[in-house]
């Protein structure tokens, strides 16, 4: 009998330590092994996310299937973890290395890779022509594209989404291959909705990341089914393929002296690095690169630009300052460049806040702990993934003086200038990984809502108003619902 009761005893404890959050964590959900808190999870991942900072503070810790989540709503918290090398690596999620065996680019890679990547990115970035007139060109075309486009549809109401998307990827073709597009070019067409499928697919491998073992419980057949794997893997052959098109064509006509763009210039560094034991360079690794600078890159852009429009579409009085601004700085339709842009505090201020206000990629893109540290006051155990809750800081008010408020005027100082306000400011992400196309996106913005802006009024359609609240369906994006808008061509 005694033996039963020790038995029992043992079994109870070991029961205990099993299911129980082992102690030292952030306070949150820890739910049962295998599926976490997942089965209690009601609404949509936002308001919960939402609803446990309410509950939890600053910093909690929610169990997503085997995955332990560490979400951060404080800005200074987030900012000293990104900060640090513990939290550099990436997760290896397949939704981010898109089953391929190793990661690749910059994205999802960690260690060396990720270093050589964004290093070779950022310069690539800045020798292209931040600001040089190259790129800066690109998006004056693509900006005039798209007011043929509005000025077509002008006076009725329109979604302008289609050609602004069209528009944002041409200038990464550009940049990554000096090539742009013609709207109605049928490779144009296949490429975006590959980008398109891609947010869909996506969102089925999260099954994979959250819950790895389903596979080993589930036939094979019916796992691949269930995560779309097939799909998946035709989906990312058709972007390699494209990509294997221009990389090729690119080595064919490959002048080492005037290395036209990243694929150039990639290029160049493989073949000055083909000795190196230590290269990282290869050509798998320049498609997955070229791969992110749009899956990156575009729909973050197109999406920030249609809340622009949404915001302005929504105070006219915000609209009327910025047209002031824009006549008087660039009169008789002069397109703009960078170098207007000091010179343009409000239409700073007005892209900014937002930016501010839309916390376009509210969970920004996920970090893991390398190791067993301490954050915050808390253990955070090696492989728990850290995520930030970009609304909560940008609505916080210990930054935000009445945040709920639209108002660009926050952005200026005493004398009209726009000032960079830093604390309590992410759509970029903080720390060493922040955003690699910040100055690239910058850019596209500022001569995006110029040229626009510089052309038409917008307004939703007469009897109707603007709906500012974000779509919350997705997991990657608060995007602005299917708004409608009236352009109107001014006088200039
Ligand atoms: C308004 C537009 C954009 C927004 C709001 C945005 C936002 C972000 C955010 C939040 C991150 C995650 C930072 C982190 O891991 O902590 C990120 C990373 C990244 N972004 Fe952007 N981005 C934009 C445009 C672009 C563009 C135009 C490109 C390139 C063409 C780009 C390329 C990248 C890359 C490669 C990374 C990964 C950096 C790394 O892992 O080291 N982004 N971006």
């Amino acid at each position: 009998m005694l033996v039963e009761v020790f038995l029992f005893a043992v079994l109870v404890f070991l029961l205990w330590k099993t299911f129980s959050k082992p102690p030292g964590l952030p306070p949150g959900k820890w739910g049962l092994p295998l599926v976490g808190y997942i089965p209690w999870t009601s609404k949509n991942f936002e308001e919960q996310v939402m609803d446990l900072h309410q509950q939890y503070g600053n910093i909690f810790l929610w169990r997503m299937g085997t995955q332990l989540m560490i979400f951060i709503n404080d800005y200074k918290l987030m900012k000293e973890a990104f900060s640090r090398a513990e939290f550099i690596p990436r997760p290896d999620w397949d939704v981010l290395t898109l089953i391929d065996e190793a990661p690749h680019g910059i994205v999802s890679s960690s260690g060396i890779l990720w270093h050589n990547n964004r290093r070779f990115t950022l310069r690539q970035l800045r020798d292209l022509g931040m600001g040089k007139s190259s790129l800066v060109g690109a998006v004056q075309q693509q900006c005039l594209k798209l007011r043929e486009t509005l000025a077509k549809g002008a006076g009725t109401a329109v979604v302008i989404n289609h050609q602004l998307h069209l528009s944002v990827i041409n200038i990464i073709w550009y940049m990554v291959a000096s090539r742009q597009f013609d709207a109605e070019n049928k490779r144009l067409h296949e490429f975006v909705d590959l980008l398109s499928d891609l947010v869909i697919l996506s969102n089925r491998l999260a099954i994979k990341d959250f819950m790895p073992w389903m596979q080993n419980v589930m036939p094979d057949f019916l796992f691949k089914r269930l995560i779309k794997y097939h799909e998946m893997m035709d989906m990312k052959e058709k972007f390699l393929q494209f990509f294997r098109e221009e990389v090729e064509e690119h080595k064919a006509t490959l002048d080492p002296n005037h290395p036209r763009d990243l694929i150039d210039s990639y290029l160049l560094e493989m073949e000055a690095k083909k000795d190196d034991p230590e290269t990282t360079c290869s050509e798998r690794d320049l498609m997955f690169l070229m791969f992110e600078m749009f899956s990156a890159g575009s729909e973050t852009t197109s999406n920030t630009f249609t809340w622009v429009c949404c915001y302005l579409a929504a105070h006219p009085q915000v609209q009327r300052k910025l047209h002031a601004e824009i006549d008087e700085v660039l009169p008789s339709g002069a397109l703009p460049t960078l170098a207007e842009k000091s010179r343009m505090p409000y239409t700073e201020a007005v892209i900014h806040e937002v930016m501010r206000a839309c916390s376009l990629i509210n969970f920004g893109v996920q970090h893991m702990a390398a190791s067993d540290t301490q954050l915050g006051g808390y253990t955070i155990p090696k492989g728990a993934v850290v995520s930030t809750t970009v609304t909560a800081i940008h609505y916080d008010s210990r930054y935000w003086d009445r945040p709920e408020e639209f108002r660009p005027e926050r952005w200026l100082d005493e004398n009209g200038k726009f000032s960079m306000v830093k604390e309590g400011f992410l759509p970029f992400g903080v720390g060493k990984r922040v955003c690699v196309g910040e100055s690239l996106a910058r850019m596209e913005l500022f001569i995006l809502t110029t040229m626009v802006f510089q052309s038409f009024a917008i307004a939703p359609p007469p009897g109707k108003s603007v709906n500012l609240t974000p779509d919350l369906s997705g997991f990657f994006f608060r995007k602005a619902m299917p708004n409608e808008f009236v352009f109107t061509a001014r006088e200039q």
